[in-house]
């Protein structure tokens, strides 16, 4: 089901927008245009490819042209922590920005998100970052993969942005073991540090592991091209030894490694629900209404499958 905007843009339209760089790939759009269409709002959503050097004046330019909010993904989740207003807690917790929203003083002096107020008032703006995407990471594994977080025992493969909020996010939630892997082995150490420290309990290591685990996460960016290889090192850890894996990449639908990991008996689903649940939840933070999460769903399996 296609979902239409309300209106054609004219001159009363407003915007949101994701930055990253590149861009060309992103599935955000289709989701989010049908996410505000839905909701019956004369906003749209657009993509643009903002260099990392040019971010600061980018956000200044949102702000200047009263944009609703922002998303930002690679390489600007981390940049923008230092570029913002002030940080919600989540931004703070997680120490990565994904979402921004602006927000306009009344004169009463409270601050209210933009997209409530009339855009030709003169207002003082402000921005406020969020991260949606802890919290969509640990919904995806348990919805798409049905997966218990208390007392898992994962592979994270990657330390980057995502990786590193993965890492933490499954140990915030209860992970009993973490096994880190990664190109440049300090920076998985450096997250173990982190975990070590926040989370105590959390059994945390270096490397591969030797016996069975409940989850494979890849959150490395292996496998968006066809000529990568694969995140895993098979002969240090095989893959039937592992119950799901889960693939952060959501283009190719189906990575070697999630074509690999069915084919060894792995339950296993791609990044599509991470994608969609910190989607949703930067068009709440947006509109202050519940996000049309179904609507939303059609719409990105639409573009990323070509059918729903
Ligand atoms: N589904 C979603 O909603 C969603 C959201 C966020 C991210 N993602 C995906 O998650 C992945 C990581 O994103 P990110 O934001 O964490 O990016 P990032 O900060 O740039 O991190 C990239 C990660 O991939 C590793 N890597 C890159 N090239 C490699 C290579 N040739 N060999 C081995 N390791 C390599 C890096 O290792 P080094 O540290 O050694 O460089 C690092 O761990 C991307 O594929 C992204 O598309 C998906």
């Amino acid at each position: 089901m296609h979902q239409e905007p309300t209106s054609a843009i004219n001159a009363s339209t407003r915007y949101c927008a994701v930055y990253g760089w590149p861009i060309r790939h992103s599935a955000s759009p289709a989701m989010q245009n049908a996410g505000l269409a839905s909701l019956g709002l004369d906003w749209r959503y657009l993509a643009f490819e903002v260099h990392p050097d040019l971010l600061g004046e980018a956000l200044a330019g949102a702000r200047a042209m009263k944009f609703i909010g922002l998303n930002l993904t690679v390489p600007h989740k981390l940049l923008a922590v230092n570029r913002v207003d002030l940080l919600d807690d989540s931004a703070r917790l997680w120490g990565a920005v994904n979402t921004v929203r602006f927000e306009g003083r009344l004169p009463s002096g409270a601050w209210r998100p933009l997209g409530e107020l009339d855009p030709s008032a003169a207002l003082e703006i402000r921005s406020q970052g969020f991260n949606t995407d802890a919290e969509a990471i640990t919904r995806s594994l348990e919805e798409d993969l049905g997966l218990r977080l208390e007392g898992l025992a994962a592979v994270v493969l990657g330390a980057g942005g995502a990786g590193r909020v993965a890492a933490l996010k499954l140990a915030a939630e209860g992970a009993s073991r973490l096994w880190l892997v990664n190109r440049t082995a300090e920076k998985a150490a450096t997250v173990a540090r982190e975990i070590n420290h926040l989370y105590p309990s959390v059994k945390t290591q270096l490397g591969y592991p030797a016996e069975a685990v409940d989850l494979i996460l890849n959150a490395t960016s292996l496998g968006l091209k066809a000529s990568d290889a694969l995140p895993l090192d098979e002969a240090v850890f095989p893959l039937p030894r592992a119950r799901t894996v889960y693939d952060m990449i959501y283009r190719p639908a189906e990575t070697p490694l999630l074509a690999k990991a069915r084919q060894a008996g792995c339950q296993a689903a791609n990044g599509l629900g991470m994608l969609l649940y910190q989607g949703a939840r930067a068009l709440e933070i947006w509109t202050g209404r519940p996000a049309p999460i179904d609507i939303m769903r059609k719409a990105l399996k639409e573009n990323v499958y070509g059918h729903v």
